[in-house]
């Protein structure tokens, strides 16, 4: 990151190691807490050093029940070091049961289950929207959802007569489902595509976009990217055979770039 030009990235949406044990290719993610915590501040100034004042960092943070203030104490620490304001707390629903308007227990998405007598499965993260300061403007209707009631699009001014209303902070984001881990989830911690695509939505999207993931695994930030149409994304993942896949991942895909009429 040091290489990059000060202030020239617009949105950086990233998933770090967590600290969990999580069995990677190439990096231990085993630290000792306090180890962990000043490599996250290290890297987060790196982060700042290169985002715009007006900028997003959005970070995508896990626990696990044998760890669960993990997310708390990264976000503090780098709080405390003041470089980024916590602008949106944003929950990653991965699974959720609802009851529908018929009275019927519908049950979406998947979640790995915990074998215990004290736990509940774990089927949320989190997703903190960090800023230089705070008041950094964001596109809310471009992640919008339809009102439910119509009736709601005159009688509030607010709506401009469009049926789009902020989506809110509880995202649910399923993983696709998958027939074979091995092949089509080849790495221990991903995030699903549409987590990245949302952020850079509700950042706002333009064509001159910079958008930058430092821990970019298999590539599913890039890929997002490329769906978004940003004018430029910047990667960077230690183990060369991830990076290998996501440049297939994101060369499966047909870049259209936004002056293309195709
Ligand atoms: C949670 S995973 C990111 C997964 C990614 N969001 C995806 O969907 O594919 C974290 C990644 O950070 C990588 N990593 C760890 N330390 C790194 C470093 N110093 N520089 C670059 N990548 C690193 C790991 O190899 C791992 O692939």
């Amino acid at each position: 990151m040091a290489s990059l030009e000060k202030g020239s990235v617009d949105v950086v949406v990233t998933s770090p190691p967590y600290n969990l044990g999580i069995n990677y290719g190439t990096y231990m993610d085993t630290l000792e807490q306090a180890e962990y915590l000043n490599w996250c501040v290290s890297w987060s100034r790196s982060i700042r050093d290169v985002l715009k004042d007006q900028g997003s960092l959005f970070l995508n943070l896990g626990s696990s029940p044998s760890n669960p203030t993990i997310p708390h104490a990264l976000l503090f620490q780098i709080l405390k070091d003041e470089k980024f304001v916590l602008q949106n707390t944003i929950h990653w629903i991965k699974a959720i049961t609802v009851i529908d308007d018929a009275g019927h227990e519908l049950s979406k998405g998947h979640f790995k289950p915990i074998n215990s007598e004290r736990f509940v499965n774990d089927c949320h993260e989190y997703i903190f929207h960090l800023t230089p300061t705070g008041s950094t403007p964001i596109d809310r209707r471009a992640v919008g959802v339809e009102y439910k009631h119509k009736s709601n699009i005159s009688r509030w001014e607010h709506t401009d007569g469009m049926d789009k209303r902020c989506r809110g902070n509880t995202w649910f984001i399923p993983y696709e489902t998958i027939q074979c881990r091995d092949k089509d989830r080849p790495h221990p911690a991903t995030f699903p595509i549409a987590l990245p695509e949302q952020c850079i939505r509700l950042h706002g999207c333009r064509p001159d976009l910079v958008v930058m993931d430092p821990f970019l695994g298999i590539g599913s930030s890039w890929v997002a990217a490329i769906r978004c149409k940003v004018g430029r994304f910047i990667g960077f993942e230690l183990d060369k055979s991830y990076v290998a896949l996501a440049r297939e991942h994101a060369s499966d895909l047909t870049i259209v770039w936004p002056d293309d009429s195709n």
